[in-house]
């Protein structure tokens, strides 16, 4: 481990966190290009550990903190998120290092006694300040975003926000800055991690972004628990958070399906011809080929999702019944959806999927589309229509092509 070294991110911070190469599930969420555990080490009078790794990276973590000084000088740890990729060695850490405070929300200090046992752990109030002698920290809740237990912490010495996993990405790189990625990877990771992880509570990232706004807090630096560290597209990332925060929907579809015997599959490619030819961007999504993760980083600004699936034992596909469940889960608002799917003798699969929609408090267009065995060509041209009527129920939204614009 002594290749790992810190990297310096501003006059009195480096960040000494690990690279997760190989990780390709986090909890269901499939990440693709690995990623990052960050943590940070200020070196003020009391030098401070921000945040931990998860426990197989603590000797990485430890290699790049002893790169800058021994882990038993560190006087104090904050504790941002006690979800144990950030915590997961935080025990051994405080075996090790001793420190003379761990500091942690009041639910963080609850969550850490829960999963570690640990005591004495200082709560820190919302708003609230951790003196490190030459420098201050201060402490403000982020509760539900994406813990009850989160908070970010702030450096006014440096102007840096450590956000946890708030404007974070699962991305490993060497490259340790925002201007050192390709945008397209930054757009890509940054957009399936807020789908992910934090659509659920968007309402509230909206109203923590302002709250830091009209704290007026200077922020030159944006330090979070994964991928990147944001230092030259700071308003881009931020201006990105507002927009799918609001869920500012696009006139983009997307048709998820999975298929038995091609059938379900026809359906959904002449419903993708009716939505194209209504002006509407498409991307059609077979559920064993995509996964969760995929179809709902799509639907960060999709205005309409159809859904298609086979009756298989007089339910819908499990594929489908998969992304169903965690879509549901992340409770997406704003949406349009339709149904679709053929059979052989029940067919119950199309019924079912609009009570899904309708639970989901998706608004449906038509009763769907329900064919038996093999569409004809006039089956077809009930899809096609379908797509069609999709496409004018949001043809008032904007086109898509203005979110990807990239931030240089
Ligand atoms: Fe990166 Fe919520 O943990």
């Amino acid at each position: 481990m002594k290749a790992c070294r810190a990297v310096k991110i501003s006059d009195n911070v480096c960040w000494v966190g690990a690279i997760d190469w190989d990780i390709r599930n986090f909890h269901g969420y499939s990440t693709g290009r690995g990623t990052t555990y960050n943590a940070y080490l200020i070196m003020a009078e009391k030098v401070t550990l921000v945040d931990a790794v998860k426990a197989p990276f603590r000797e990485e973590l430890l290699a790049r903190i002893r790169s800058v000084i021994e882990p038993e000088k560190i006087d104090y740890i904050i504790s941002n998120h006690s979800e144990m990729d950030h915590t997961g060695c935080l025990p051994a850490m405080i075996d090790l290092v001793k420190p003379e405070k761990v500091f942690a929300s009041k639910k963080g200090v609850e969550a850490l006694e829960a999963h570690f046992g640990l005591k004495d752990i200082t709560a820190v109030e919302d708003g609230g300040e951790i003196d490190l002698g030459n420098m201050k920290v201060t402490c403000l809740e982020t509760r539900l975003l994406h813990w009850p237990d989160s908070m970010v912490s702030y450096l006014a010495e440096d102007k840096v926000l450590f956000s946890q996993d708030g404007f974070g990405m699962h991305l490993a790189s060497n490259e340790r800055f925002d201007d050192e990625l390709d945008d397209y990877v930054l757009y890509h990771e940054a957009s399936k991690y807020f789908a992910n992880i934090l659509l659920l509570y968007s309402h509230i990232a909206g109203k923590v972004i302002k709250r830091i706004e009209e704290s007026g807090l200077e922020i030159e630096t944006i330090a979070p628990d994964h991928g990147p560290v944001w230092r030259s597209k700071i308003p881009w990332i931020i201006d990105l958070y507002k927009k799918w925060s609001a869920r500012e929907l696009k006139r983009k579809a997307i048709i998820v399906y999975d298929s038995m015997w091609d059938s379900t599959r026809m359906m959904a490619r002449a419903i993708e011809d009716g939505l194209t030819e209504g002006g509407v961007h498409v991307k059609v999504l077979n559920a064993t080929a995509s996964g969760r993760a995929e179809v709902v980083t799509e639907l960060i600004d999709a205005g309409a999702l159809i859904v298609g699936s086979p009756t298989l034992n007089n339910q819908i596909f499990p594929t489908v019944a998969d992304i169903l469940t965690y879509i549901k889960g992340l409770k997406p608002k704003g949406l349009v959806g339709a149904s679709f799917g053929s059979y052989g003798w029940s067919g119950e699969a199309v019924r079912l999927l609009n009570a899904w929609l309708e639970d989901m408090k998706i608004e449906l267009v038509g009763e769907g589309v329900r064919i038996n065995y093999v569409p004809k060509a006039n089956d077809l041209e009930r899809c096609r229509q379908l797509g069609l009527d999709v496409a004018k129920r949001i043809e008032d939204l904007p086109d898509p092509l203005i979110v990807t614009t990239v931030c240089t």
